[in-house]
């Protein structure tokens, strides 16, 4: 939650860098946005309410910035919410993500010394404890650090002061990435931020801070001692991180698919060998995931249950900590996750490990607090996912689980010949987007849409009505195939749009049923697959290729669901509303 980026160097343009930078992490939330930067001994704050868009910054030239967007939490959507925030004297510039857990109390021993607050946030009690410890002769650094350690939660800072050429960095729990360039230093939430500058980072840990100034000093946090830092070479290309000829991240994303899915074919191999030893070494294995990824968990137990005969256990990373208590230390957790940041991810990781549970992650972000605690990590190499709206890192996610399967059952290079025909499958896909727009266009009037699958299209039509509602605001739900006439086939009437989703395989006919079923209520049939039905009123064809259909089946309803967010006049279908990519807060 939240984006940060700081710049400090040779450049006098500060601010710009920083709100470009910003508009690059917007993803993490767009409900304000605000900038410090330090001219002489003065430090100038900008703050405005809404996305940053195409907004321009009025603060003047400068070397030295900190910037922040925000995802509220304490606080409403308001201006003086907005960081970054000062203390009472206007010497301190805060910017934060994260939750401080005990603000009432601190605050509440600040106001007794006579301490004036501007905004409801959690954030702005920072600022003030830094200048009491100031007030009291101590270093800014040092009042960093002790302020740093009162705090309870998961949190990251980043300061400014109008006294010092520097720029100080703390971080327990949320992320925080250093950008090493020439005469000039980063520090932002996401790697993807920097890689226009440079492709040399450090990777804050937790417990530990950060001095920036013409180098980059690290240190623990708890003792105060030096540690010299590791420096990681990034692998993204900075087009990655932009929109190239596409309108949206969205869009291109979709489309950037067959590529992916050709590299995962191609490389992935070792990979899928390393994880199917460590899951056939293990004495139970448990996946878990949020959202999009905890649908390529979901599917993970329909591939590891059909293709390789092996039972996997599932639950969605928040309900974890109610269904962990039989693991050992010889269970084995899978979490996935695209940011690799999710904090009901996280956390269960951290009970695992407490319990000695061995932990295989699977995570797209190169040097997420996931990646760094992992025992196992297996990089998904989809490359930045931009748009809040997953959609290449789900198919990474599931076409290495299905390699996974396929490797466990000995039949590695007939998993590869899939994932390599599903690249093949989402290119004919996009030819398709004429007719996809068309189907759109016959959706957008209607507020509800039903999907059906079973087995495995299951969670598919659960992945297509995530996609939907998040996308278009339209209240999409999936079923599996037999349970709609369990209760809801009461709200099909005349005209009710319901997605089929109908591979060629054991589920077709009992599905074909199902869709009848709803056909003769007055329903609308869209059926997705390989093979044409006379219960369709619109049929988007797939290619034919046993468990990989499910890709080209899921790259139709990602377009579906973002032509539906254009046809219903959504302006940014990469920031709906209410949503952040990278969840970091219970
Ligand atoms: C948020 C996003 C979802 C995403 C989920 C898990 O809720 O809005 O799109 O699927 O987090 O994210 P992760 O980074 O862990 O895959």
């Amino acid at each position: 939650m939240c984006g940060i980026f700081g710049y400090i160097g040779s450049k006098n343009n500060a601010a710009q860098i920083i709100l470009k930078g910003l508009k690059t992490l917007e993803y993490r939330g767009y409900d304000s946005w605000g900038i410090a930067v330090k001219t002489g001994n003065k430090l100038t704050i900008e703050k405005h309410v809404g996305k940053i868009g195409n907004a321009k910054t009025i603060l003047p030239k400068s070397s030295l910035g900190i910037g922040h967007t925000r995802w509220a939490t304490h606080g409403g959507v308001t201006v003086a919410n907005a960081h970054p925030h000062a203390d009472c004297k206007g010497k301190i510039a805060l910017v934060h993500n994260g939750i401080v857990e005990n603000s009432e109390k601190i605050k509440k021993e600040l106001l007794t010394k006579n301490h004036k607050f501007k905004s409801e946030t959690d954030t702005e009690i920072i600022s003030h404890l830094i200048e009491e410890f100031i007030s009291k002769g101590t270093s800014f650094t040092e009042a960093i650090r002790a302020a740093f350690q009162k705090l309870q939660g998961l949190n990251a800072i980043v300061v400014a002061s109008s006294d010092t050429n520097e720029i100080i960095v703390a971080k327990n729990g949320s992320p925080l990435i250093l950008g090493i360039g020439k005469d000039e230093n980063f520090v932002a939430s996401d790697a993807s931020a920097i890689i226009p500058h440079t492709k040399e980072v450090v990777f804050l840990e937790d417990y530990q801070m950060a001095v920036l100034n013409s180098v980059i000093s690290v240190f623990d946090l708890k003792t105060g001692k030096e540690i010299k830092p590791e420096s990681t070479l990034l692998n993204w290309k900075i087009e990655d991180a932009r929109k190239g000829k596409y309108k949206h991240f969205l869009h291109k994303e979709i489309s950037e698919q067959p590529h992916m899915l050709q590299n995962v074919a191609l490389s992935y191999a070792d990979q899928a060998k390393e994880l199917a030893f460590i899951i056939k070494s293990a004495q139970g294995t448990f996946m878990l995931g949020c959202g999009t990824a905890s649908y390529a968990a979901l599917a993970g137990t329909y591939l590891f249950s059909n293709i390789a005969k092996i039972h996997i256990n599932f639950t969605v990373g928040s309900e974890f900590e109610y269904l962990e208590d039989y693991l050992t230390s010889k269970s084995l957790l899978v979490p996935i996750s695209q940011s690799g940041e999710t904090i009901d991810v996280i956390d269960p990781v951290v009970k695992a490990k407490n319990k000695k549970v061995k932990i295989a992650a699977i995570v797209n972000v190169l040097g997420s607090t996931l990646y760094r605690i992992s025992d196992y990590k297996f990089l998904l190499g989809a490359g930045p996912e931009k748009a809040v709206i997953s959609t290449k890192a789900f198919t990474a996610m599931y076409s290495l689980l299905l390699l996974t399967a396929y490797t466990l059952a000995d039949k590695a290079s007939e998993g590869k010949e899939l994932i390599l025909k599903a690249s093949d499958a989402i290119t004919n896909v996009l030819t398709m987007q004429d007719n996809i727009k068309k189907t759109a266009e016959k959706l957008k009037k209607f507020e509800h849409i039903f999907i059906i699958g079973r087995g495995l299209s299951y969670v598919a039509a659960l992945e297509a009505s995530l996609k939907i509602k998040e996308t278009s605001y339209v209240h999409a739900e999936g079923f599996a195939g037999g349970e709609l006439k369990h209760g809801v086939i009461a709200l099909i009437e005349k005209g009710t749009p319901c997605i089929v989703i109908a591979p060629n395989n054991e589920t077709y006919d009992e599905i074909i049923s199902n869709a009848q079923q709803i056909k003769s209520r007055g329903g609308f049939i869209i059926g997705i697959g390989p093979k044409e039905s006379q219960a369709f009123d619109i049929f988007l064809k797939t290619d034919d290729i046993k468990e990989a259909t499910f890709l080209p089946q899921i790259a139709i309803v990602q377009l579906l669901a973002y032509y539906l967010a254009l046809a219903r006049g959504i302006k940014d279908p990469d920031k709906p509303r209410n949503l952040a990519k990278s969840v970091t807060v219970k």
